[in-house]
């Protein structure tokens, strides 16, 4: 194997050696398989290629100061994996066969785990999916649950930088009651477009309104809003924004700091009202903005509003004070208070 930069990984499907995998059929789990030739055959009937029945999550391993090794957070992701595969009508494997498959994929790969104190982590991709072969529209008790996973980088290196987002117009991620609380693959191949449009103007997220009136503020395409006004971390309260998990940890984050914590429907005007913006999530944890440009029509060119809150690259103090938090939790730099950590081995 070829001696992996560690410090200049991507956030990229790095192929690593194991895939864990398990079939439901005929009422149960069969007993978890590792396979090495990251590969799957299935039927071209089967329900995930036609109808888009599968749904994923997404978590990181760190390779702890003491040298333990911490899956962050995997209970909330196997309860968020649970909830979407109710939405989709898929059987689900339970929290403790869960976060038992993502240790053995993470202990599978352990070569490819990057060491501590280089900013990188291993991130964790289990995967449910659909593989009865049918052409009828009903939920069918047969899918294939998978957990691969890649070394990532910290994608800031050292320090944290802030970037721009677009806000496109004439352009809804999810309908209004529909699926944008679900981490279903489906959501996201309704971005990939609009990515497109965005990374060719030199944006790097796309932020999305709510599809019902587009007067208040939903979530970027692979993260959550916050932002910071005064002393008050504020986050939308919306049903079709993903339920984070970074944003809840970085919730709770903000009140250990003496913070106010405000989750409420957050007008589009008031994007003009804070000293910092943000997105967060898993890969990233935080993607501090310098501006947020709204776009008229997704297609043409024209700026209608743009909120700017630092200069380019810069990044304001509470986004790097909750940074820094995080993260020295994730590396096991501080003790765990809150009990985040699961550790599965050294
Ligand atoms: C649409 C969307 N929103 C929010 C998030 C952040 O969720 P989490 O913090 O659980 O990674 C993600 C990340 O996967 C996402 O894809």
């Amino acid at each position: 194997m070829e001696p992996i930069d560690w410090k200049n990984l991507g956030f990229d499907a790095y192929r690593t050696r194991t895939v864990v995998f398990s079939h439901y059929k005929d009422g149960k789990w069969s007993t978890p398989e590792m396979t090495e030739t990251f590969s799957f055959t299935m039927d071209p009937f089967a329900q995930v290629l036609h109808y888009a029945i599968s749904c994923f999550e997404g978590l990181k391993a760190f390779r702890q100061k003491d040298g333990r090794i911490a899956l962050f957070r995997p209970d909330r992701n196997a309860a968020r994996m649970q909830r979407t595969a109710d939405f989709l009508g898929m059987p689900c494997p339970s929290e403790e066969m869960f976060i038992r498959m993502c240790g053995d994929c993470v202990r599978g790969n352990l070569e490819f785990l990057p060491p501590y104190g280089l900013g990188a982590s291993m991130y964790v991709r289990p995967l449910l999916f659909g593989v009865h072969p049918q052409m009828q529209l009903v939920p069918y008790p047969e899918a294939v649950f998978a957990v691969m996973c890649a070394p990532v980088g910290s994608y800031y290196g050292a320090h944290l930088k802030s970037c721009a987002a677009a806000i496109p117009g004439n352009y809804d991620r999810c309908a209004p009651k529909g699926s944008g609380s679900y981490k279903i693959g489906a959501n996201y191949a309704a971005t990939f477009k609009p990515y497109k449009w965005a990374h060719e103007q030199g944006y790097a997220e796309i932020l999305y309104l709510n599809s019902c009136t587009r007067e208040f503020v939903d979530e970027f395409g692979s993260s959550n809003f916050f932002g910071i006004k005064g002393n008050t971390y504020v986050t939308p309260l919306s049903d079709s924004v993903l339920p984070s998990i970074t944003n809840l940890t970085l919730q709770q984050v903000a009140v250990d700091l003496g913070m106010e914590v405000e989750k409420r429907p957050v007008p589009l005007e008031e994007l003009a009202e804070f000293d910092e913006a943000a997105g967060c999530g898993t890969a990233v944890v935080i993607t501090p903005l310098s501006h947020i440009d709204m776009k008229p029509v997704l297609e043409e060119p024209g700026v209608s509003r743009s909120f700017r809150y630092c200069s380019d690259g810069e990044v304001g103090p509470v986004c790097k004070k909750l940074y820094q938090r995080i993260r020295e939790v994730q590396d096991g730099d501080v003790p765990d208070v809150h009990g985040w950590c699961r550790y599965i081995g050294y």
